[in-house]
């Protein structure tokens, strides 16, 4: 990583936490930063089940049992995020009801990550789908998100304030969900030491590094460009409709 990359990654990471609490502090903005992290959080567990019985298979226990126990996690951190929506009487939108593009055939931006299309650009869905992804690009990749995530969640917990039940209670769940960031990523890291060598550990997560950095640049310039709204990911709270919600997303 170059002196820009290393500057930019440091204001890039100031901003997107000092966002990320912002939002998770404001009441209005609360459900929906609850919402994407539920969607977030929810959405990853299917790829990594499959990640696990693909290593089963490949004959590698070790990260067989790692990926199961990453996926359930995970999960834990879904309910943890849907919980605190339905205490603020809201839940995920449910994604039947939102067509798949819009009038002009792009697709509807809930169901696209800018940030996603950036981070793995060069890369085909073929490509990154669990039975195909080499190992080292989803290691990295995932190393570098799941850093990043437990210092993020560190931040968000500590914006909240003490003041109400429903606030302290959050503020805990986004604690220990961090805690298990941390997991995730020092068993990530170790997962690369197991099948490279030191030097090929650091310019992985330098790769992965430097794509972070462009790929927040690139969903920032987005964010702007429609003037700071973001999509509306909450609907009044139904929430015998919540667990369909999930599904449909764990199913994208
Ligand atoms: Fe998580
Ligand atoms: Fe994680």
């Amino acid at each position: 990583m170059n002196l820009s990359t290393q500057l930019l990654h440091i204001l890039g990471s100031g901003a997107s936490a000092y966002i990320s609490a912002r939002n998770m502090r404001d009441l209005q903005t609360r459900p929906n930063t609850l919402a994407a992290l539920q969607m977030a959080e929810s959405g990853s567990v299917p790829f990594l089940e499959a990640l696990s019985a693909r290593a089963t298979a490949e004959g590698d226990t070790w990260l067989a049992e790692r990926l199961a126990r990453h996926a359930a996690d995970e999960r834990r951190h879904g309910q943890i995020f849907a919980q605190a929506l339905k205490q603020l009487n809201k839940q995920l939108i449910d994604f039947k009801s939102i067509p798949q593009t819009t009038n002009d055939g792009t697709p509807d931006e809930r169901r696209r990550s800018p940030f996603f299309e950036a981070y793995f650009s060069d890369y085909s869905s073929e490509a990154l789908k669990p039975e195909n992804i080499d190992w080292t690009v989803f290691f990295a990749s995932t190393y570098i998100l799941e850093l990043d995530a437990s210092k993020d969640f560190v931040r968000m917990a500590n914006a909240l304030p003490d003041t109400d039940p429903a606030s302290v209670n959050l503020k805990k769940g986004i604690l220990s969900v961090a805690h298990d960031e941390t997991g995730h990523a020092a068993y990530l890291r170790e997962a690369m030491e197991r099948q490279l060598s030191s030097a090929a550990v650091d310019e992985a997560i330098d790769i992965w590094r430097t794509r972070k950095v462009n790929a927040l640049i690139a969903m920032v310039g987005g964010f702007l460009q429609k003037g700071g709204k973001m999509p509306a990911l909450t609907q009044e709270g139904m929430p015998d409709r919540a667990e369909v919600a999930l599904e449909l997303v764990a199913a994208n």
